[in-house]
C-alpha cells in the first residue's frame, strides 16, 4: 500500500504538522453572556446523578464495558474510516493521565463545546452536539463530580486518521450559547430539555445518515436501522408512531419498561439501551421525558431490533 501511495506518509506527516499548528484558541466555557451564577449547594450529588443515572457517560468511559457504574479510567474504542482509532479518555482526576489538572471549566468546555485542554478539536464520538445546550449549572456539577472520584492511573493513547486528521484542520469548536433551563419537575418542556441535552436519548435514537454521519434532523427520536458499529441491537422508534413508534405506550407502560428493561411486548431491552442505569431516574424526570416524547411528531419508520 504505501510503496503505491508514496506520498501517503508525506501528506500524513503534514497533516499531522498543520493539525499542532492550527489549535484552535480556547473558547469560553461558560453560557454566552453569563456570568457563573447559580446555587451550588449538592452540585456533587448533581452531578453524580448526571453521570450516574441520566447521561450514561460511564456506557463509554467505564473500564469495563460490563460495569456502567465503574471508575470512569477509559480506554474503549471506536473504530470508524472517518476517525481512525478514538478511545474513551480517562475521566478520573488522576494529575497525568486523566483529568486533575483540568479547571471545571475546561471540563465544561469539552462536554459542551468538543475542546480539550490542549484546544484540540474532540472526536464528534463524543456527544458534544447534544450536551452543547446542558445548563451551566449541570455542566459543573458533572465537572464536580469528575473531581471528586478517585484517581485511577490509566493513559489512554489517541490514534486518529488521515481523514480525521484532515478534517480537523477544518473544524473549530462550537460557540457558547444562551440557554435556558426549564424549571425542573414532570412537564413537556423540562423532558425536552433531558431528553437532548443531558440523558442523551437523542444521540441514540435519531438516525444517521450521509458521508459525515450527520444525524438526520428531519427524523427524531425515529430509530436507527444502521448505527455505528458495535451495536448489537437497534435504537427503537421511540416517536408516537402508533404502529412503528411508542404511539400506544401509557406513561406507566414507559415507566415499566425503563425501570425493568422488559417493554409491553416483553421483549428483554438489550442493555446498550441503558435502563440499567436510566432506572435511577426520578419518577417526575422519567414522566418529564415521557410527556416530551409524546409532543412529537410520530414518524413512521419500521426498524427491526435487529
Ligand atoms: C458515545 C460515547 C461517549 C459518551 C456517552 C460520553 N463520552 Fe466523553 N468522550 C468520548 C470519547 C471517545 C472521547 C475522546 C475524544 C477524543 O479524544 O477525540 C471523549 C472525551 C471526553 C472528554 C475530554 C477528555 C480528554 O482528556 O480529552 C471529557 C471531559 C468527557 N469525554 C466527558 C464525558 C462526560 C462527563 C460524559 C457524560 C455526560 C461523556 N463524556 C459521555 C466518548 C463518550
Ligand atoms: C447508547 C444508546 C442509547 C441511549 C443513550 C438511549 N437508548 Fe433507548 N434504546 C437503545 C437501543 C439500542 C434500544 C433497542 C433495545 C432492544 O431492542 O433490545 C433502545 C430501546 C428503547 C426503548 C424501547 C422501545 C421499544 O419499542 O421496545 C425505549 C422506550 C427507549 N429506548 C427510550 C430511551 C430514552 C427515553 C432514553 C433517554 C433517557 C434512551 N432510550 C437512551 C439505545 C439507546
Amino acid at each position: 500500500m504505501t510503496r503505491l501511495m508514496p506520498w501517503k506518509p508525506a501528506l500524513f506527516a503534514l497533516a499531522t504538522a498543520l493539525a499542532a499548528c492550527r489549535q484552535p484558541a480556547l473558547v469560553p466555557a461558560r453560557e454566552a453572556g453569563g456570568a457563573l451564577a447559580f446555587d451550588t449547594t449538592d452540585l456533587v450529588d448533581r452531578g453524580r446523578y448526571i453521570v450516574r443515572n441520566a447521561a450514561d457517560c460511564g456506557g463509554c468511559h467505564s473500564a469495563s464495558e460490563k460495569n456502567p457504574d465503574g471508575p470512569l479510567s477509559g480506554g474503549r474504542e471506536f473504530k470508524d474510516w472517518r476517525l481512525g482509532t478514538i478511545r474513551a479518555s480517562n475521566l478520573t482526576p488522576d494529575p497525568e493521565t486523566g483529568l486533575g489538572t483540568w479547571t471545571d471549566e475546561d471540563i465544561v468546555r469539552a462536554l459542551r463545546y468538543g475542546q480539550a485542554k490542549n484546544g484540540r478539536v474532540l472526536a464528534p464520538v463524543m456527544p458534544y452536539d447534544w450536551m452543547h445546550r446542558m445548563g451551566d449549572r449541570d455542566a459543573f456539577a458533572v465537572a464536580q463530580y469528575l473531581k471528586s472520584q478517585p484517581p485511577v492511573r490509566n493513559e489512554v493513547d489517541q490514534s486518529p486518521n488521515l481523514v480525521f486528521k484532515t478534517a480537523s484542520l477544518f473544524r473549530s469548536p462550537d460557540n457558547p450559547v444562551a440557554v435556558i433551563v426549564p424549571k425542573r419537575g414532570p412537564t413537556a418542556m423540562y423532558g425536552d430539555y433531558l431528553a437532548n441535552h443531558v440523558a442523551l436519548c437523542a444521540h441514540c435514537h435519531t438516525p444517521r445518515s450521509g458521508i459525515r454521519d450527520e444525524y438526520n434532523q428531519k427524523m427524531p427520536y425515529a430509530g436507527d436501522a444502521s448505527p455505528p458499529k458495535g451495536f448489537p441491537v437497534n435504537p427503537s422508534n421511540i416517536t408516537p408512531d402508533s404502529t412503528t413508534g411508542i404511539g400506544r405506550w401509557s406513561e406507566e407502560d414507559f415507566l415499566r419498561t425503563m425501570r425493568t428493561g422488559v417493554n409491553p411486548k416483553g421483549d428483554t431491552l438489550n442493555p446498550i439501551m441503558p435502563w440499567p442505569t436510566l432506572r435511577r431516574m426520578t419518577d417526575d424526570d422519567l414522566k418529564a421525558i415521557y410527556r416530551y416524547l409524546r409532543t412529537l411528531d410520530p414518524i413512521e419508520n419500521d426498524v427491526p431490533r435487529k
